[in-house]
């Protein structure tokens, strides 16, 4: 596969046209049991439940406990999705993991949960897309298991975003959340299973979503720290704008690379970062909203784990059936943007069951010896979390709000 860069046309993925096929066989999912509501955030930032309700479509979100990470996350997702498939976890050969917010800088947070899941053979590493990470690892996989190099890959997308927001920042704060999807790809000789590919990078956005510090260009230092940046920073506006016009723009392209309209797509999974933008991606796409799965109401952006805990929420409400093509879409910093159109093949029920047989109690990570870190969680949430409010909201009745009209329709 290769990406864009420098302004031109994408050059995409070519579709499976191998005898080897990627098939979906497990997918799992794992969100924190704390939840934060719009109503909590009013006690810290000038903000209301109404203004991110219908700016955003967010009602609430989850906040990891201190005692989870982003790897203990995605263990347990992967457990449930390698359950799912009925797979054993030695079975997998290669572990990709999305996240923008790993346990560590190094080693990669796969590595980890190479070692949490019980798998002793696979190849383990991250995918750096920011939002878009867990679509672009799952084009990976295709690809290994199309050229043979794989049997079963484990993807992952994992997010531990409460750990980096400035909470006096209100244009940042409330818009994420925590949490982690998987899915497993196998090979098949049948039909079906990644079809179409789109993958693009768009480097002139590489500073509208950023996380200034940390990095080799400015390590971290109490200078850094003292200005703020180690928290995520966002021109909101600017994001938006790409979002709408690239959204339905990359999946477009991946459903015509799969022979297909986006009418013969049952279900999209679209990143899950903003009704209104998810909206605009039907109306450039021509499609009602019932054909977008949507679930930002509960978890709020939750980046590179969006698409992967929505697929696995959306099969398991039964959204999905056996021959439904379903095309899951990303965008994200850098800017990235994704999308795979898929030929679902794999019986839906399977994953209730995957879901009860782990319980996040018995998946550990293992620590380093004689090292304590400190405690993870920003002052000011921690102060408001231990005070919790006593309004929630029912999310029966989300307002998502007027759609925009897309900036840039879908022309072809
Ligand atoms: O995964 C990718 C990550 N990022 C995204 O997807 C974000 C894409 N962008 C968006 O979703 C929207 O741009 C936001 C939700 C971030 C903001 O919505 P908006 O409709 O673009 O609002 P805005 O930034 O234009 O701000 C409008 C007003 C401003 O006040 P003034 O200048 O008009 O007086 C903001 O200061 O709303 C104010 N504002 C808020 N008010 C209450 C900004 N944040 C808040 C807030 N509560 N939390």
């Amino acid at each position: 596969m290769s990406a864009e860069l420098n302004g031109s046309r994408p050059a995409a993925a070519a579709p499976n046209t191998g005898q080897i096929r990627a098939h979906v066989t497990g997918w799992g999912r794992y969100v924190p049991s704390r939840v934060l509501t719009n109503k909590d955030l009013e006690r810290l930032v000038d903000t209301s439940d109404e203004w991110i309700t219908t700016r955003t479509g967010i009602r609430e979100r989850r906040v990891a406990a201190a005692s989870e990470t982003t790897a203990s996350m995605a263990a347990v997702a992967s457990l449930r999705a390698i359950r799912t498939a009925g797979l054993d976890p030695d079975d997998i050969d290669l572990i990709l993991l999305g996240t923008l917010t790993p346990d560590y800088w190094m080693p990669s947070t796969a590595a980890l949960v190479k070692e949490a899941i019980g798998n002793t053979r696979a190849a383990a590493m991250d995918v750096s897309a920011a939002c878009s990470g867990f679509v672009y690892g799952f084009a990976t996989a295709q690809a290994w298991i199309a050229s043979g190099l794989a049997k079963h890959v484990l993807v992952i997308g994992a997010e531990l975003l409460t750990r980096f927001l400035d909470y006096t920042d209100r244009s940042t704060c409330i818009l994420f959340g925590d949490g982690a999807g998987a899915v497993v790809l196998s090979a098949s000789d049948q039909p079906g299973g990644a079809l179409g590919i789109e993958l693009t990078t768009e480097p002139q956005g590489a500073y509208m979503i950023w996380l200034p510090a940390g990095g080799a260009k400015s390590p971290p230092s109490a200078k850094t720290i003292a200005r703020g940046e180690h928290y995520i920073r966002m021109e909101g506006k600017e994001t938006y704008r790409f979002a709408t016009k690239t959204m339905a723009t990359t999946a477009l392209e991946s459903v015509r690379k799969s022979g297909l309209e986006p009418k013969d797509v049952a279900l999209f999974i679209p990143h899950q970062a903003n009704v209104r933008i998810i909206e605009a991606v039907a109306k450039g796409l021509n499609l009602p909203m019932d054909r977008m799965y949507t679930n930002v109401q509960k978890y709020g952006n939750t980046s590179a784990a969006s698409v992967p805990i929505a697929l696995a929420e959306a099969v398991n409400e039964g959204r999905l059936r056996v021959g439904d093509n379903v095309c899951i879409v990303a965008f994200g910093a850098g800017f990235t943007s994704g999308a795979v159109t898929i030929e679902w093949t794999a019986d839906p029920a399977r994953g209730i069951a995957g879901d009860a047989a782990v319980d996040p109690r018995d998946v550990h990570v293992r620590l380093p010896i004689d090292w304590d870190s400190v405690d993870p969680i920003p002052p000011a949430l921690a102060e408001l979390m231990a005070r919790p409010s006593e309004v929630n909201p029912p999310l029966d009745d989300v307002v998502p709000g007027e759609p925009e009209p897309a900036s840039h329709p879908v022309a072809r």
